[in-house]
C-alpha cells in the first residue's frame, strides 16, 4: 500500500494527510523522544498531557510483565475481581479530595466522562428528581469525544457535524460566575450536574478565575445539583497537588481521572465517586454500566507502579519547581516583548504569543521541541521529571522561534 493510502486513520488529523508526513517516534527516555531518523525532541507535552513519570520507566514495564505472567487479563463484572484493580482504586481513593469514596474504572478519559454524566443523571433519578436532566457545560471545556463528552464539551467545532448530540446540555460562557448564577436562577430545579475541568486544559490552559470553583460548588449545593470535576489533565500532580480540587480547595461530588494515573503506559481511567453519591449507588440495584476492560489487571498494575513512582520521587511537589522555572523564562520572553502574556500553574502552561501559534509550533518542532498550538497560544505540559536544563532549552527555543 502506498504511503498516501496507508490504513491508519489518525485522531484529530486531516484524513488526507499522507502517513509519510507524520513524525514517526520510535523510542523515548525521560523527557526525550527520538524519531526514525534519530532526531531528538523534548516532549514538552508529556505526549498528550499524560506522561507524568517520563518515558522508559522499567519499573512500570516490569510490574506489567509480572502481572501479565500471572494473569494477563480478566474482567471485573460480578462475580470477579483482581488484586491490581482493587489496589489501584484504593490508591486513587486515598489521594483524592473525597472521604471514603468508591472508584469506578475504565480505559479512557472519554469513558470516565460518560460514566460520570450517567451516574449524575442516575442518582438524580434515584433521588426522585426525574425532571433533573440538564448538564451544565462550560465554554472552552474539553471532555473527550464519546457522545456524552462531545455533548459536554465547549469547543464548538468538535460538537458539529455528528447529527443530534445528547439532549439537555446547557452552556455557560465566560469566566464570571454570574453567568452560571443566571442559568441556575432560571433552570436550577432541572439541573442534574455541572461538569468542569478545575483548570481548563485542551481548550487553551485557563486556570479558574478567583472564586469560580467555589461559586460552582455553592450554586450546586444551593440548587441540589452535582458538581463533576474532570481531572483527566489536572490529576496526579499536574497542578501542585495530587488533584486540582486540592490545589483550589474545592471538593466535587464526582471526579474523573485518566492520563497521569498510568502516565499513559497503558490506558486506564476512572471516576471517583464521593460518599453521598456512593451511598445512593450502594442503596440501589445493580449498576448497569461497565466496560469490558474496567479493572483490567495489566492496566491497573501499570497504575499501581506509576503511582508508586510519583510518590517515591516526590513528583507532585516537583511540579511546583517546574512552574518556577517556566515562569522565569516566560517573564523574560514577555518582558522582551516576544509574547503577550502567560498563564497556568505548576506543570501546565499557556504562552499567549499574540499571533497564530501553528507556524511557531512547527518551527519549534523543527528545532526539536514539542508543544501544542491552540489559537494564539503555545501550550506545554511536560513530564514531571523534566530537568531544569531541558526547560532552559525549551525557553531558548521559544525565544528563537518568536523573533523569526
Ligand atoms: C479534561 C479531559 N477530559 C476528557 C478527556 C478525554 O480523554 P480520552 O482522550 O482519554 O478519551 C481529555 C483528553 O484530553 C481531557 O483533557
Amino acid at each position: 500500500m502506498s504511503d498516501s493510502r496507508a490504513a491508519l486513520l489518525h485522531p484529530f488529523s486531516s484524513p488526507s494527510k499522507a502517513e509519510g508526513d507524520f513524525v514517526n517516534i520510535v523510542r523515548a527516555e525521560g523527557s526525550t523522544l527520538y524519531d526514525e531518523h534519530g532526531k531528538a525532541y523534548i516532549d514538552g507535552m508529556a505526549s498528550l498531557w499524560y506522561c507524568q513519570v517520563g518515558h522508559g520507566r522499567h519499573e512500570i514495564v516490569d510490574a506489567v510483565t509480572r502481572q501479565m505472567s500471572a494473569l494477563a487479563t480478566y474482567n471485573t463484572f460480578d462475580p470477579f475481581t483482581n488484586d491490581a484493580a482493587r489496589e489501584v482504586a484504593d490508591l486513587v481513593a486515598a489521594k483524592s479530595p473525597m472521604d471514603d469514596p468508591r472508584v469506578f474504572l475504565g480505559c479512557s478519559g472519554s469513558e470516565a466522562v460518560d460514566t460520570a454524566l450517567k451516574i449524575a443523571r442516575l442518582v438524580q433519578q434515584r433521588r426522585g428528581n426525574d425532571g433533573r436532566q440538564i448538564i451544565v457545560r462550560r465554554d472552552r471545556g474539553y471532555h473527550g469525544t464519546n457522545f456524552g463528552g462531545t455533548s459536554a464539551q465547549g469547543i464548538a467545532p468538535n460538537r458539529e457535524g455528528w447529527g443530534d448530540l445528547v439532549p439537555h446540555f446547557e452552556q455557560v460562557d465566560g469566566d464570571d460566575i454570574e453567568e452560571m448564577s443566571k442559568l441556575f436562577a432560571e433552570k436550577g430545579d432541572r439541573i442534574a450536574a455541572v461538569i468542569s475541568e478545575p483548570m481548563q486544559g485542551a481548550g487553551g490552559v485557563y486556570p479558574p478565575t478567583d472564586g469560580y470553583l467555589e461559586g460552582m460548588r455553592r450554586l450546586c449545593d444551593q440548587h441540589g445539583a452535582l458538581l463533576i470535576f474532570d481531572e483527566v489533565i489536572c490529576g496526579f500532580g499536574r497542578t501542585g497537588e495530587w488533584f486540582a480540587g486540592q490545589t483550589y480547595g474545592v471538593v466535587p461530588d464526582l471526579m474523573t481521572f485518566a492520563k497521569g494515573v498510568t502516565s499513559g503506559y497503558l490506558p486506564l481511567s476512572g471516576v471517583v465517586i464521593g460518599r453521598p453519591v456512593a451511598d445512593e449507588l450502594e442503596a440501589g440495584d445493580i449498576l448497569r454500566h461497565g466496560y469490558t476492560y474496567s479493572g483490567h489487571p495489566a492496566v491497573c498494575a501499570a497504575g499501581v507502579a506509576n503511582l508508586k513512582i510519583i510518590e517515591d520521587e516526590g513528583l507532585v511537589a516537583r511540579s511546583l519547581h517546574i512552574g518556577e522555572q517556566f515562569e522565569k523564562g516566560f517573564q523574560a520572553i514577555v518582558g522582551d516583548g516576544m509574547a503577550k502574556s502567560y498563564r497556568g500553574i505548576a506543570a501546565v502552561w499557556g504562552l499567549d504569543i499574540g499571533r497564530d501559534a501553528i507556524p511557531v509550533r512547527d518551527a519549534l518542532l523543527d528545532d526539536g521541541i514539542i508543544v501544542r498550538g491552540v489559537g494564539e497560544s503555545l501550550l506545554m505540559c511536560p513530564p514531571l521529571v523534566i530537568t531544569d536544563d531541558e526547560i532552559g532549552q525549551m525557553v531558548e527555543s521559544f525565544a528563537k522561534a518568536l523573533v523569526q
